[in-house]
């Protein structure tokens, strides 16, 4: 069977929410799927980017990480998103892109895909779950699958977030723990993916 696509988009600004997509790609390219890591477009102006030195150094850092497209969510079997928290919402520069995607909407090429989400924010309680499931919203517009990690590995006993890989941004960079998390919930949405895609194909072939 042909590997699953996993598109795996997200927006960072200083950093944390990178480096979980980064474990999230390792995770599902050990599970066999092709990846695109992509990021979305920034979108703020250059004096709230250089009011923070740490914002400015990670768009340098990350310079050499590919734009997302349209394309990236046609070609995609499953799509992991990332985001940090925004007062509680996804932060708008992801929101720009999914804005954009109302053409693929329409011809229903968004639709039976796997979804899943993760996220970090400044404190524990900081509204990380608010934004997994504000994002899960437009999972069901699509008609998406969603998969959430659940407990379903002894890892999410640990990281604690049944939504989506979180990490507490305040306390530092993420450590073995998110990333493990991330790593795992890459897996579960490659494992659920792939058996989508097999299913899928053995019933075409039944007619
Ligand atoms: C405009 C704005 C709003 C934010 N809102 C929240 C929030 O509601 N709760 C929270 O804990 N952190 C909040 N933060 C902190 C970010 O979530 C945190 O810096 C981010 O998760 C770090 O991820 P990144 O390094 O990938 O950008 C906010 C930050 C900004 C700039």
């Amino acid at each position: 069977m042909e590997p699953v696509n996993l598109a795996i988009v997200y927006y960072s600004a200083t950093g944390n929410v990178h480096t979980l997509a980064q474990a999230a790609a390792e995770g599902a390219e050990k599970a066999g799927a092709n990846v695109r890591l992509r990021k979305v477009a920034e979108l703020a102006p250059p004096e709230a980017i250089n009011a923070n030195p740490a914002w400015g150094q990670h768009i340098q850092n990350s310079a050499d990480v590919t734009v997302v497209s349209l394309d990236d969510l046609a070609w995609a079997d499953a799509v992991l998103f990332g985001t940090p928290t925004r007062f509680g919402n996804p932060a708008s520069q992801l929101r720009a892109f999914i804005d954009t995607t109302g053409p693929l909407w329409r011809e229903g090429k968004l639709t039976d895909k796997v979804y899943s989400a993760f996220t970090a924010s400044n404190t524990v309680h900081g509204g990380q779950e608010s934004t997994l499931l504000a994002l899960a919203n437009t999972f069901y517009h699509w008609g998406g699958i969603i998969v959430p990690p659940g407990y379903a590995d002894p890892i999410q006993f640990k990281s604690g977030n049944p939504y989506g890989t979180s990490h507490v941004a305040g306390e530092g960079a993420p450590g073995e723990v998110a990333v493990q998390a991330a790593r795992f919930q890459a897996r579960r949405v490659v494992e659920t993916a792939a058996a989508l895609k097999a299913g899928r194909a053995a019933s075409f072939q039944a007619g």
